[in-house]
């Protein structure tokens, strides 16, 4: 049996002088979570923005948020990213020195939790903590930019972690990011993935909706 694909447009590749339009388009195109890519130039060599940029779009947005923190030390952080009631608050296995402290800190204001690994990190990296992630996120790229190219490597991660949420009978999730296109799309759907992120092949198409549509297979 097929399962469902949600996609989470990533903001990043969006027209950020009319923020609350894109918003609205990508919400009316039928997008299942909008996703929010947060960089800090020291985690990631890019910069993209904070709270005060999330603060408008969360008012703007009626579909869950799915918070990326490409961000060092994201505890000090939590609560203020908590505040804006995302569905996911997602960290990187690498940034942090206590993945499982980090994970209860999440949990502890009501929020799921999601953990993303670099390409260059293997699935062990949370292995021991998968009962306490709802959401793991497979980078398909080097973290820091849109519009790069897939690793195909990803592939066979995301059917490693598939059979290590089976084997350990939790209810995790499995989410790609980057690189994500039709053709890429579907061999991520094939290996075991639920939530697809999609930046340029969603914001850089003329139809949000037949783009969105695309990427799901239907
Ligand atoms: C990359 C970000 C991605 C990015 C995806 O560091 O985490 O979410 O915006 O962009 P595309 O889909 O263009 O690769
Ligand atoms: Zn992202």
């Amino acid at each position: 049996m097929s399962h469902y694909i949600a996609i989470a447009p990533s903001l990043l590749a969006a027209d950020f002088s009319t923020l609350a339009t894109e918003i609205q388009k990508v919400e009316t195109a039928g997008a299942d979570y909008l996703h929010v890519d947060v960089m800090d130039g020291n985690f990631v060599p890019n910069i993209s923005f904070g709270p005060v940029v999330i603060e408008a779009i969360a008012r703007h947005a009626t579909m869950p948020l799915d918070i990326h923190l490409m961000i060092a030390n994201p505890d000090q952080y939590i609560a203020e990213f908590a505040k804006f009631k995302p569905e996911y608050l997602v960290v990187h296995a690498e940034a942090t020195k206590h993945l499982h402290r980090t994970l209860q800190l999440i949990q502890s204001f009501g929020i799921k939790t999601g953990v993303a690994l670099n390409p260059g990190t293997p699935l062990t990296a949370i292995e021991e903590v998968l009962p306490y992630v709802d959401l793991l996120l497979i980078m398909s790229v080097n973290p820091g930019f849109g519009g790069q190219t897939f690793i195909p490597e990803a592939i066979a991660k995301i059917e490693r972690a598939k059979q290590m949420i089976v084997y350990q009978g939790t209810k995790t999730k499995i989410q790609v990011d980057g690189g994500i296109n039709k053709t890429t799309a579907a061999a991520c759907i094939a290996a075991g993935a639920d939530i697809l992120v999609a930046g340029s092949s969603v914001f850089g198409a003329t139809d949000y909706h037949q783009a969105i549509v695309g990427l799901r297979g239907e």
